[in-house]
């Protein structure tokens, strides 16, 4: 059994273990991936204010997000096709998310679908909604997501149009993969993977496949689902979805203070301040960059979350101590699921917990309401001087 330390221990093991498709479809950014790579980079910027001798006992990174209590506020993302990283892999990481008392965020385009992740587990999860063209399956999903008593609607803004990652377009990017002579060498090679998916419940799209009309084999998915984002999606349609759903609403994808203004309008219990991963659109500025004008816009009137960038309880610090309530990991957790599963979902979790309680104690902090900015050494000029 290897001795995991970090997020980056994981990220090697899941490397050796995933077929290289999905690997790539997971550690890529679009087009020359500048703002996937400084998602990361600028987090790197900001250093922590070291304190000494201040009582550290007693110390929780127990907190809230959205009104619900969390062993720490760190949400798993919503990942698409999770349940190709790993056989069953959403249901694999709702579970380990619900054990560690963090929330799950099931994507639209998952593997397993809300029903087979609702009755894996025993709490109420939050939901990624997709805006699609076809308004009745958008309708349809929408009432899925409360039968399954999902606890948040997460409306994702920032895909109403694909960005292009060109290892997708290369690799042949499918659900399941398409057996071409270069992908079956390769997955000769992953060979404990392909055993766990012989015997997964699900090998292409549960929230689609047998949901739509016309979708009833995987080989027309993928001309559907990027024909089906919804181009004219605008904030009527996000306020009307919204009292669709009656519930609480995080609107994810939020990287500009006008538009955190136009989410309170709408009614947002939250917003989402992401650029998708670095996944959309190449040359937008990094989440933890957008963040202060983004609190200085609208901080005080909707909870703030961030994510994009985070492999790190420093990260998670950094960013709380900038002013969000609360964060979300993507690849962090994706790697701890395809080195290790459920496990390594877990894993993840607790990396970034212990990384977030040390550091928090070293900064002379014992909760999480007490990290404010004077925590941060931020660089001069770190948000930039953009001129628009
Ligand atoms: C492989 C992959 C698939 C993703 N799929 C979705 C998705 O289906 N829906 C969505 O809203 N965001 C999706 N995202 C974006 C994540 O929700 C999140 O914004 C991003 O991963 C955060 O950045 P990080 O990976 O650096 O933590 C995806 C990200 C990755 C890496």
């Amino acid at each position: 059994m290897p001795v995991i330390t970090n997020i980056d221990d994981l990220k090697r093991i899941y490397r050796r273990k995933t077929p290289k498709m999905f690997y790539d479809y997971a550690e890529s950014g679009s087009w020359t991936e500048q703002t996937f790579r400084e998602n990361t980079s600028d987090f790197d910027q900001i250093r922590l204010r070291q304190r000494v001798a201040v009582d550290m006992t007693g110390r929780s990174t127990a907190s809230q997000m959205i009104g619900q209590d969390v062993t720490m506020p760190v949400a798993l993302a919503p990942v698409g096709m999770t349940g190709m990283q790993c056989a069953d892999g959403e249901i694999k990481a709702a579970r380990a998310a619900e054990r560690f008392g963090v929330p799950f965020t099931l994507s639209t385009m998952s593997i397993n679908s809300i029903e087979d992740v609702a009755g894996a587990t025993s709490k109420p999860f939050w939901f990624q909604l997709y805006t699609m063209k076809d308004t009745d399956y958008v309708s349809r999903l929408i009432q899925r997501a409360k039968d399954a008593k999902c606890s948040a609607l997460v409306i994702t803004l920032d895909l109403q149009i694909l960005g292009q990652r060109h290892k997708d377009l290369k690799n042949g990017l499918s659900a399941p993969p398409k057996l071409t002579i270069p992908t079956m060498i390769n997955l000769a090679t992953k060979w404990s993977w392909g055993i766990g998916m012989l015997s997964a419940k699900r090998r292409h799209f549960g929230n689609i496949v047998g949901h739509v009309k016309g979708i009833s084999d995987t080989s027309s998915l993928g001309a559907w689902t990027a024909e089906q984002f919804d181009p004219s999606l605008d904030w009527g349609k996000i306020a009307k979805i919204k009292e669709e759903w009656g519930g609480k609403v995080i609107l994810k994808g939020i990287l500009d203070a006008e538009d955190a203004k136009m989410a309170l309008s709408v009614g947002a219990d939250a917003i989402i301040v992401s650029n998708h991963g670095g996944r959309q659109l190449d040359g937008a500025i990094s989440s933890i960059r957008a963040l202060p004008s983004i609190l200085d816009a609208v901080g005080d009137k909707v909870e703030v979350h961030l994510d994009s960038g985070i492999r790190s309880g420093q990260d998670v610090l950094k960013a709380l101590a900038m002013g969000a309530k609360g964060t979300y990991i993507g690849r962090a957790f994706v790697y701890g699921l395809g080195a290790m599963g459920q496990e390594g979902v877990k894993t993840a979790l607790e990396v970034i917990h212990k990384e977030l309680d040390i550091s928090m104690a070293l900064c002379g902090k014992r909760r999480i309401e007490e990290l404010t900015r004077d925590v941060l050494l931020v660089p001069e000029g770190f948000e930039g001087r953009w001129q628009a």
